[in-house]
């Protein structure tokens, strides 16, 4: 439930120009997404969007920070800006903020007294599954569970973030929806001779959905050996967590698991990227290239400009 205090504070945030209703962007913003790789977050700031907020993201004597990519001196973009012992350098007049967004140096005035309202807005941030993750209402954290990934017994595989020109819901859709393996991956596991859709039921779970599923389309790659024997039923199931993660795990022979986890990170109401971890308990020596490979592929396929 959004409180009166914390539903002003998220109208004050709104981003200028704004693709969301205001009404669906209170909503969205209280929830958590990826916006970047972990590995691609160093002392180095980078710029990134959600919800059309523009954030920077760098580490601060390795802390990962999430800041509104805006000095309230002139408005200049940090991300533009450099690290100094743990403190973000803007890049107009030099004003630096520590990682809790306190202004700590006016270049021009030093021996001026800075105001508490001189601050840069923080956002929380977790490292998670390879990710950072934020809540642009600050909300308290709600990361959606992705087991294999911390389990010694899989391997973790992150493709690259992948950009769609399409919304998160839509996005969403297209992972959920087995229907469209026979018609649109045909070059890497769809079947066109295999187009139906077992009767299968949704549940809840948690905060979020379940649907599990069951039908003889392989997940075998095409020109990969198929290990199922003859008429092997895959398993499948879906979590949905709301608003635009979803994971499945894919039931392999012989206790085989694929788990893959879908967050769609709404950028704008029309443009998402798309964040995948991928976790697996066979195949550990096959080239971790091959899985990103064929990953890419599959997004690729889907129809739209990706
Ligand atoms: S705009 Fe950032 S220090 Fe002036």
């Amino acid at each position: 439930m959004i409180t009166e205090d914390k539903k002003s504070t998220v109208e004050n945030q709104l981003p200028r120009d704004c693709t969301f209703t205001p009404q669906d962007w209170q909503v969205l913003a209280q929830y958590w997404y990826p916006v970047a790789q972990a590995g691609e977050v160093t002392d180095k700031p980078v710029a990134v969007k959600l919800l059309d907020v523009r954030l920077v993201c760098y580490r601060s004597n390795g802390k990962v920070v999430v800041a509104r990519d805006l000095c309230f001196h002139r408005g200049a973009p940090l991300s533009k800006g450099w690290v100094e012992n743990g403190e973000i350098v803007c890049p107009y007049h030099g004003f630096k903020y520590s990682c809790e967004g306190k202004c700590t140096s006016v270049p021009a005035h030093p021996d001026m007294k800075i105001s508490p309202k001189l601050k840069l807005i923080v956002y929380p941030a977790v490292e998670r599954y390879g990710l950072i993750w934020t809540s642009l209402a600050s909300t308290e954290e709600q990361i959606p569970d992705f087991p294999g990934w911390d389990d010694p017994d899989y391997l973790n595989v992150l493709p690259p973030s992948f950009d769609i020109a399409g919304s998160a819901g839509r996005q969403m859709e297209g992972f959920l929806d087995v229907s469209h393996f026979a018609y649109v991956h045909t070059e890497t596991f769809g079947d066109r001779n295999n187009t139906v859709v077992p009767q299968y039921t949704v549940k809840r779970e948690g905060g979020g959905l379940l649907a599990e599923y069951v039908s003889t389309v392989s997940n075998y790659g095409k020109g990969q050996d198929n290990a199922a024997p003859e008429g092997f039923e895959w398993l499948r199931e879906f979590r949905v967590f709301p608003p635009f993660a979803a994971s499945l795990t894919v039931h392999f022979p012989n206790e085989g698991k694929l788990r893959i986890l879908n967050c769609a990170s709404p950028i704008s109401a029309r443009y998402t990227r798309l964040f995948c971890p991928i976790a697996r308990n066979f195949d550990k020596d096959a080239p971790v290239e091959d899985t990103i490979k064929f990953n890419l592929q599959v997004f690729q396929e889907e129809p739209g400009d990706g």
